[in-house]
């Protein structure tokens, strides 16, 4: 495998080349941004942590019948990946009141939310990530409504094989973030899974174990990261 140029510089990742023209690496950093990128800061090792986390889950998911990108973790900080044109939309599921939700409507954090409800916002770091309605995404031509339906069921699909998992782990999932893609016409689950792209608390504590620690200014960030990578992938670094 040879790593060809750069071909995108996200906030927590970049992107390159490969000899092969339809797969990509993606390379994990240790930067952190919140709010749109108005805080940002570093996660010690972070990159490493949530590389190995994306890896375990995403085998999960294929191993379940789940479509998505990943091909094979090539080292610490890289992941091959087949390449996709993202659909510009940030899909949220929600198992537990927790951040915008809370915030927006004024509900009470730590209120379950059965059954899990699904949230589409628009992609777009200019805008601010929007929260958008199925209507917004036909009238900007996001994604048919086909791919609206596919996505959604991807997503509860992907909720009900992660609640069990983090249960067995002593975590609560309380919500995450998924990206789609379109690979050779096909729509897959794509970016990372991740304490970056995931609430979890600890069953016990309830205590964050997520990128929520870095938002709020809560510490012990890096040693959370840590534990989750311990009881996902069974290891310390
Ligand atoms: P929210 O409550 O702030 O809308 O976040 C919902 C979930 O989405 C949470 O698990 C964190 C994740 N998320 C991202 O992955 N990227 C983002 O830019 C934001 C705002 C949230
Ligand atoms: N990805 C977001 C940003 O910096 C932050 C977040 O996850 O809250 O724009």
């Amino acid at each position: 495998m040879t790593i060809g140029s750069m071909l995108y510089e996200g906030k927590a990742k970049k992107v390159f080349a490969t000899d092969k023209p339809d797969q990509v690496v993606q390379y994990f950093k240790d930067d952190a941004t919140a709010f749109n990128a108005q805080k940002r800061g570093t996660i010690v090792e972070k990159g490493v942590v949530n590389n190995k986390i994306s890896e375990r889950l995403f085998l999960l998911l294929e191993q379940a019948g789940v479509p998505t990108h990943f091909i094979e973790r090539l080292s610490d900080r890289e992941l091959l990946t087949k390449k996709v044109t993202i659909v510009p939309v940030e899909v949220v599921v929600r198992n537990v009141v927790a951040g915008s939700l809370a915030k927006r409507l004024g509900l009470k954090e730590g209120d379950p939310i059965e059954p899990a409800i699904v949230e589409w916002y628009y992609k777009n770091d200019a805008l601010g990530d929007p929260l958008i309605a199925d209507e917004h995404i036909r009238l900007m031509k996001l994604a048919t409504p086909e791919q609206m339906t596919e996505i959604k069921r991807l997503a509860l699909k992907v909720n009900s094989l992660l609640q069990p998992f983090f249960r067995e782990r002593q975590m609560i999932l309380v919500d995450f973030k998924l990206e789609f893609g379109l690979h050779n016409g096909q729509l897959i689950l794509a970016d990372e899974i991740s304490p970056d792209t995931c609430r979890f608390w600890d069953q016990t504590t309830k205590e964050s174990m997520d990128k929520d620690r870095f938002r709020k200014d809560l510490g012990k960030i890096e040693e959370a990261y840590q534990e989750v990578l311990k009881r996902v992938c069974g290891e310390g670094l």
